[in-house]
Order: structure tokens, then C-alpha cells, then sequence
């Protein structure tokens, strides 16, 4: 009977639509799903390179699909199927009320779901959001500190530098193991394909290379998105000081966040934290050195360490990511198995199959 159930459980497959297939990420979700064992891509849009054979672009691609226009996808959708919108803020908040409206479930990698606050979406990201009503249904898809629930119809795939830098920090404030009212600080570094596979002279490649600067120094959009996602967490009003900075290489993130500890607070209080809150969660890597992008390049794991410095009574937590794993495919696919009903790696990590 065991065999029977697990059987009729693996023939189960999910067909998936990506809008947004040939950016950075949407890419690299077709290249995750591509392995993925309860899962089929039925469409991939972009208008860009409509027409082209996947496989043109992704060499490992199986099958012979083409990218087709996004409103040609969107008019082919049907109920059931799950999309994932790898594309722009303002772009998803129109394109997901309607595939909502058309039975199918959302998994949006974009910022346009994340805030609670829809007046926040003009003063961080630069538009009126057009479905403010949306905003209270959409769960904040990081399965590591917020349940995500089976049958939620709209995730909000957190953002890159967001993901690192709440995981780098919530045990800390979840065991209210710092200074209160005190701001974070924290600086995040990113590879360049953080920043979009669109033309602008400053990512160009003499701009970038031999070159390190930091960029929308206390107006990224990723910032009130971790205050939210924080002071849900500790259960009190957090604010965090943010800069990011931009490296000249390809993929990977690398967040420090500086704080003041509550007096009496150790090393060991920090580590017992950390183990509490995301102990034995499949891709939270608890390291004892300081991170590298490197050995997460390519995969969903989050590399993390704090260490505590004594005689300035702060504590430095560091998070390592691939933006374009965790920090968004990567995190997307494991959203959808948590909607799917199968284990959070399957198809991310080795030896991790739709039946457990
Ligand atoms: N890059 C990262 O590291 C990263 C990390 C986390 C989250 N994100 C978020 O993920 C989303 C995609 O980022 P990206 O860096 O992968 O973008 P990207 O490389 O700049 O690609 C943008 C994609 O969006 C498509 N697109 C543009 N307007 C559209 C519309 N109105 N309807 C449907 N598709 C549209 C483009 O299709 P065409 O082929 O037609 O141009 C292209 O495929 C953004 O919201 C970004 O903030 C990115």
C-alpha cells in the first residue's frame, strides 16, 4: 500500500508557467525546474527572444519548448497550473490579480507583494500599487521563520539582500539578545547579476570590474521589507540602516550586520540563538568562520555566522547567499514545494525526491 500511495504521489506533476524567462532569474528557475521531479514547465514568456528554443539559451533544457510572449502565455494559462513571475515590481502587481482571477497560484519573486503597507510601495518602489488588496493575502515566503501555508494562492518571494539579511539577524532578535531601540546596521555586497540582465552604463563591464561602490545608500527597497519581516520576529519596532554595495562578479551576496548586545550577552548566548531559531532547517548552513559566496554559488543554502566582539559589547552576523538561489530561484522552488505538499528540497538538493 505504501509503495501504491508514494507511486501515485510521485506520477503527480505540477505544470508551471514562468513569466520573466529570460531574466537572470527566470533563467535560473528554468534551469532548477528542468531537474525537478514533479514538475512541468508548460511555458517560459519573454518578449525579447519570443520564439527561440529554450534550449538556445540553456543548454540542458530537455524539451523543445519555445519562449512565447508574455500575453500569448498569459491567455494560454488554466486553472491549476502555478506561475512564477520573475519580473518587475510593477509588472507583477498588474500581471498577478489576473492569473489569481484565472484559478492559477502565484509565486512572485518581484517586491510588488512583500509589504503590508500599500502607501509603502510609493515612497520605496515609485508606484501606486494596483491590487493594494492583495496585500494582507500574500505570505511572505520564507519557510526558515513564517509558515507558509499549503493552499496560499499568492507568495511573496522575499528579496535578495532581504533574505540575507533577516536570516543573519532574527535569532538575534527573536531572543531579544540586543540593545532595544538601538538601529541595525548592516551592508550588503552583491554580484552583478543582482542587478538585472537589463542595458544601463553603470553595470557595463569596464564600469564594474577593478571597481567597488555603494549604491542607494539609505533608499533600498529591500529595507522596510526587513523591518517588516524583523519586527515580526521580535514582537517590537526594529530599524535598520542598510547600504548596499555592488562587486564586480557574477552571482552571490554577502550581508554583515553590526549591533549592540545587551550587556552580559556571550558568545554562547549568540550560538544557542542561532540553533534555536533555524537549527535543522535543510538550507541554513550555521558555519564557525566567517561566510563565503563561493560555497554557495549555485545552490539554495544560506551560510551564517556571528561572532561576538567583547570589547565594543556589539555583535557582527554575516550571511552568504547566491542571489540567484536563495536570494530567488532558488527560494521560489522552495516555496513551491511547500505549496506542492513535498519535501522543501526536493529538486534543490541531492537525494531529496517528491516522496521524502
Ligand atoms: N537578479 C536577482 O538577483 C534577483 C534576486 C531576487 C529577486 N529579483 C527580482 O526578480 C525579478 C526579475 O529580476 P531579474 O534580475 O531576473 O530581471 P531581468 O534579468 O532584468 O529580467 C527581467 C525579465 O522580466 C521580463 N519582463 C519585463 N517586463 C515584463 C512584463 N510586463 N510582463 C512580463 N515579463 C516582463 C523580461 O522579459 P523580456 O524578455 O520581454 O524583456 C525579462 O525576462 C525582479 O522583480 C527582481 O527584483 C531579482
Amino acid at each position: 500500500l505504501t509503495n501504491t500511495t508514494s507511486d501515485a504521489r510521485s506520477a503527480r506533476v505540477t505544470e508551471v508557467v514562468v513569466f520573466g524567462a529570460s531574466g537572470y532569474s527566470g533563467l535560473e528557475l528554468l534551469d532548477i525546474l528542468a531537474r525537478h521531479p514533479a514538475v512541468r514547465v508548460v511555458a517560459a514568456s519573454s518578449d525579447r527572444w519570443a520564439g527561440e528554443e529554450v534550449a538556445e539559451r540553456l543548454r540542458a533544457w530537455p524539451t523543445g519548448l519555445r519562449f512565447a510572449p508574455h500575453a500569448e502565455v498569459l491567455e494560454a494559462t488554466r486553472p491549476g497550473q502555478v506561475a512564477l513571475l520573475a519580473m518587475p515590481a510593477e509588472g507583477s502587481a498588474e500581471l498577478a490579480p489576473a492569473l489569481l482571477e484565472r484559478g492559477l497560484r502565484v509565486i512572485d519573486l518581484s517586491g510588488a507583494f512583500r509589504l503590508r503597507d500599500p502607501a509603502a510601495y510609493e515612497a520605496w518602489y515609485g508606484f501606486r500599487h494596483p491590487a493594494p488588496g492583495l496585500l494582507d493575502e500574500a505570505v511572505y515566503g520564507l519557510p526558515e521563520l513564517f509558515e507558509v501555508p499549503a493552499d496560499a494562492r499568492l507568495v511573496a518571494n522575499p528579496g535578495c539582500y532581504a533574505t540575507a539579511t533577516i536570516l543573519a539577524c532574527a535569532p538575534l532578535l527573536a531572543h531579544h539578545l540586543l540593545v532595544p531601540g538601538s538601529p541595525l546596521v548592516a551592508d550588503g555586497k552583491s554580484g552583478v547579476t543582482g542587478a538585472g540582465r537589463s542595458v544601463k552604463e553603470e553595470l557595463m563591464f569596464p564600469e564594474v570590474q577593478e571597481n567597488l561602490r555603494a549604491y542607494r545608500v539609505g533608499r533600498h527597497q529591500h529595507t522596510p521589507e526587513v523591518e517588516q519581516a524583523l519586527e515580526e520576529v521580535s514582537g517590537r519596532a526594529v530599524r535598520l540602516s542598510f547600504t548596499a554595495h555592488l562587486i564586480p562578479m557574477r552571482r552571490g551576496i554577502l550581508v554583515s550586520v553590526y549591533a549592540p548586545l545587551h550587556r552580559g550577552v556571550g558568545a554562547a548566548d549568540v550560538e544557542r540563538a542561532y540553533r534555536e531559531t533555524l537549527g535543522g532547517r535543510p538550507f541554513i548552513a550555521w558555519v564557525d568562520r566567517p561566510p563565503e559566496t563561493a560555497l554557495v554559488r549555485g545552490t539554495n543554502f544560506v551560510e551564517l555566522h556571528a561572532q561576538v566582539d567583547a570589547r565594543t559589547r556589539t555583535v557582527c552576523a554575516f550571511a552568504a547567499i547566491d542571489n540567484l538561489g536563495k536570494g530567488a530561484a532558488g527560494q521560489a522552488v522552495q516555496n513551491l514545494n511547500v505549496l506542492l505538499g513535498l519535501p522543501e528540497g526536493t529538486g534543490l538538493l541531492p537525494g531529496v525526491s517528491a516522496d521524502g
